[in-house]
C-alpha cells in the first residue's frame, strides 16, 4: 500500500478563521492557533508561528480575504481602500522572501477584477484558496523532480526547513524525501540545526521522523566535517528570493553550504516555486534581507549566553551566489546555468 505522508496541513481557511500550526511550539508540542484578525495574522509572521516562503504568502492572502470579510463598508471604493490598507500592512511584516508580496499582488489584482463589496468578498476568498492549492499541486511537481536527481541511498544535507509545514503540503527541499517514502526509495537526511532560530533541530527533524524519513541531526559547524566523514552526495536547500541571473536568498547558513559544495565537488540544488523568483531584481545584489532581534542570538531558550550590551549582527538571510548553484528545482522543471538566460524559458511573470 502506497504510504502518504502524515504531516499535518500548516494553514487551514475556515471562513471566520484561519488555523494555523504553531511552529515556535515545535517539537515540544502539536498546537494550532486561530487567528481572528489581521493583526493575529500580521503578528503570527512577524513571529514565526507561520514561517517559510510559500506558507507566508498563502497566510498573507488568506489574512486579506479574513480582513475583507470583516469589513461592513457597502460602499465599494471604501471597502477597497481598506483591503488595499490590509494589503499593505501585511506587506510590512516581513522583507525577505517575495511570495509574500507574490501572493499580495495576486489579491490586489483579484480586488480590481471586482466592482461590487459582496463579488470582491467572494473573489478574494476564492483568490487566497487558489494560492492555497496550487501551492500542493506545485510542491509536488518539485518533489518529483528532485527525487529524480537523488540515486536509492543517497546522503543529502539540508539547513532551515522548506517542509510541508514551511508551505501547503510536502515543502520544497524536503519534498523530494517525502515523495521517497511514498515510492519506498531510501535516502538519507543530514539536517543542519540552523542557529539562531533552530528551524533545522526544532522543525526540519520532526517534520523528517514524523514522515519516517532517515534523518539526523547535525550543528550548523559540523556540516563540513560530516560531508567528508560521512560521505554526503549533495545538498538540497530552499529559498526565500532568486534574483533573475540565479542568485538566491535562503535562510542564513546557506551561503556557507554553497562554498562547502563547490569544495567537495558535490551538487548544491535550490528547490523553489516560481512565485519564489523575482525577475526585476537583476542580481542577488537587490535583495533586502531581514536582520532579526538580538535577543535569537544572546538568548537561548530565554537564558542570555552572551555578555549584556554586546554588539549582534543577526542577519536572518544569506544570497548565495548563482555560480555556486547546480541547478534550481522548481514545478516547471530543472533550470541549469546560464541561468540570466535560462530562467527566463521557465518563468514568466
Ligand atoms: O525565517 P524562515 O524560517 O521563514 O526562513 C525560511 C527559509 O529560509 C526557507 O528555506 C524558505 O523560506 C523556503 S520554505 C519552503
Amino acid at each position: 500500500m502506497q504510504k502518504v505522508t502524515t504531516i499535518p496541513y500548516s494553514i487551514q481557511w475556515n471562513e471566520s478563521h484561519i488555523t494555523i500550526l504553531n511552529q515556535q511550539e515545535l517539537p515540544l508540542k502539536t498546537e494550532f492557533l486561530e487567528l481572528h484578525t489581521l493583526e493575529d495574522v500580521f503578528d503570527s509572521i512577524v513571529t514565526l508561528k507561520v514561517r517559510g516562503a510559500p506558507a507566508i504568502g498563502i497566510t498573507a492572502a488568506f489574512g486579506v480575504a479574513l480582513a475583507a470579510n470583516a469589513l461592513e463598508d457597502e460602499f465599494f471604493p471604501s471597502f477597497a481602500a481598506k483591503v488595499k490598507e490590509a494589503i499593505t500592512y501585511l506587506a510590512s511584516s516581513r522583507p525577505t522572501a517575495v511570495n509574500l508580496f507574490w501572493a499580495l499582488n495576486r489579491m490586489e489584482s483579484a480586488l480590481s477584477g471586482s466592482t461590487t463589496v459582496n463579488e470582491a468578498k467572494t473573489d478574494l476568498v476564492h483568490e487566497a484558496l487558489k494560492i492555497y492549492l496550487e501551492d500542493e499541486e506545485t510542491c509536488r511537481q518539485i518533489g518529483e523532480y528532485g527525487l529524480s536527481l537523488f540515486k536509492p541511498g543517497s546522503r543529502v544535507m539540508t539547513i532551515c526547513n522548506a517542509g510541508g509545514i514551511a508551505t501547503a503540503r510536502y515543502g520544497t527541499a524536503l519534498a523530494p524525501f517525502h515523495l521517497s517514502i511514498e515510492k519506498n526509495i531510501h535516502l538519507k537526511v543530514f539536517a543542519c540545526e540552523t542557529r539562531p532560530v533552530l528551524q533545522g533541530s526544532r522543525l526540519t527533524a520532526w517534520e523528517l521522523m514524523e514522515a519516517g524519513v532517515d534523518v539526523t541531526l547535525i550543528t550548523d559547524s559540523m556540516a563540513a566535517h560530516t560531508i567528508r566523514t560521512k560521505g554526503v552526495n549533495a545538498i538540497i536547500v530552499g529559498a526565500d528570493r532568486i534574483a533573475a541571473n540565479g542568485d538566491t536568498a535562503n535562510k542564513i547558513g546557506t551561503f556557507g553550504l554553497a562554498v562547502l559544495a563547490k569544495h567537495f565537488g558535490i551538487p548544491f540544488y535550490v528547490a523553489a516555486p516560481s512565485s519564489t523568483f523575482d525577475l526585476t531584481l537583476d542580481s542577488g545584489d537587490h535583495i533586502p534581507i531581514e536582520e532579526r532581534n538580538a535577543e535569537e542570538i544572546t538568548h537561548v531558550g530565554g537564558i542570555r549566553v552572551a555578555p549584556e550590551d554586546v554588539a549582534v549582527f543577526n542577519p536572518a538571510f544569506d544570497v548565495t551566489p548563482n555560480e555556486l548553484i547546480t541547478a534550481i528545482i522548481t514545478e516547471k522543471g530543472i533550470i541549469y546555468p546560464d541561468y540570466k538566460e535560462n530562467i527566463g524559458k521557465y518563468i514568466a511573470h
